[in-house]
């Protein structure tokens, strides 16, 4: 059996001082500022026997353009972003539309925690002992119908708290066929480290797609759409030539710039990127048959 991280790592050697600052603030203040360990998280078969990233570089080193465009803005601007209460609507071609909170969507299934590779289509990549559970779990509660071929996702989006929300169209929205919604890799995340999501990362819920470019893996999410239709996705909005709707890491395909190699953060060297960040078993018999050139 493979230990978790959080069983042989002891507590809080990855804090960084931005953390530990913010639990001295939260003493005082009744918000908790920094995550909140999560009982009962086991290990997984899914995921990498790879070293994680640093969890400082995990939580300082985000994409999150809700909270501005700078890699360390998400980390300066969520900290004060309001994640309590929280609840997901799942609706659309399902048999039982429904609204889970938080409480209700952490009961579901039991926590996993799972090494993951996540590669950005910037050309970086780290990897996150995630924790959650498979997507499908919480989409079978709202039972899709026959008629439900694709999953639209949408994140939270206010711009009184988000006034740094630049460079592209707002509330994030993502999509995925159904099948790879439902392909057991796809994590519902609700934290990182074996505590709950930081704010930069997404708090308090996100999806994580390891074969896919970074940008698939939505965060803050608010609302589910079940449909029959290929729902629309925010970076194919801005840009549609260099963003598809698949974006499936692959070497292969590059509309937009090289995607042959990647730098870990905190490596040196380049590596070689793998066809489907190199979680061919789990997810390549989806697209058999699909010309992944075209359909990028
Ligand atoms: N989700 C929302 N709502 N807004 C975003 O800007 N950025 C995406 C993705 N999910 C983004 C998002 C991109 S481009 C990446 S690479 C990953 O989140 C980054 O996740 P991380 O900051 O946890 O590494």
């Amino acid at each position: 059996m493979r230990l978790s991280y959080s069983a042989v790592t002891p507590k809080r050697i990855y804090q960084n001082r931005r953390c530990f600052l913010a639990t001295l603030a939260a003493l005082a203040a009744s918000p908790a500022l920094c995550g909140t360990k999560l009982a009962g998280v086991t290990a997984t078969p899914f995921g990498a026997d790879e070293k994680p990233t640093p969890y400082k570089t995990i939580t300082s080193y985000n994409n999150f353009y809700e909270f501005g465009s700078a890699k360390d803005d998400p980390a300066d601007n969520a900290a004060n972003f309001v994640t309590t209460p929280w609840s997901i609507r799942i609706e659309g071609d399902v048999g039982k539309p429904l609204t889970l909170d938080l409480d209700q969507i952490m009961k579901l299934a039991p926590l996993e925690e799972r090494i993951y590779r996540h590669r950005c289509v910037e050309g970086w990549s780290i990897v996150v002992p995630w924790i959650g559970y498979s997507l499908s779990a919480l989409l079978k509660q709202a039972e899709p119908t026959g008629k439900a071929k694709f999953v639209a996702f949408q994140s939270y989006y206010d711009r009184k708290q988000m006034p740094h929300a630049a460079g592209l169209q707002f509330p994030y929205v993502e999509g995925l066929r159904l099948d790879e919604a439902m392909n057991p890799l796809a994590l519902l995340c609700v934290g990182l480290y074996g505590e709950t999501l930081p704010n930069q990362n997404g708090a308090p819920l996100r999806i994580v797609l390891p074969w896919k470019y970074g940008f698939k893996s939505i965060k803050s999410i608010v609302k589910i759409k079940l449909q029959e239709q290929m729902p629309p996705t925010t970076w194919n909005l801005a840009n549609p030539g260099a963003y598809g709707f698949y974006s499936n890491v692959n070497p292969a395909a590059d509309p937009w710039r090289s995607q042959k190699e990647e730098r870990r953060l905190g490596e040196f060297a380049k590596r070689e990127t793998v066809i489907f960040n190199g979680y061919i078993k789990e997810v390549a018999s989806m697209y058999a048959g699909m010309d992944l050139k075209k359909n990028y």
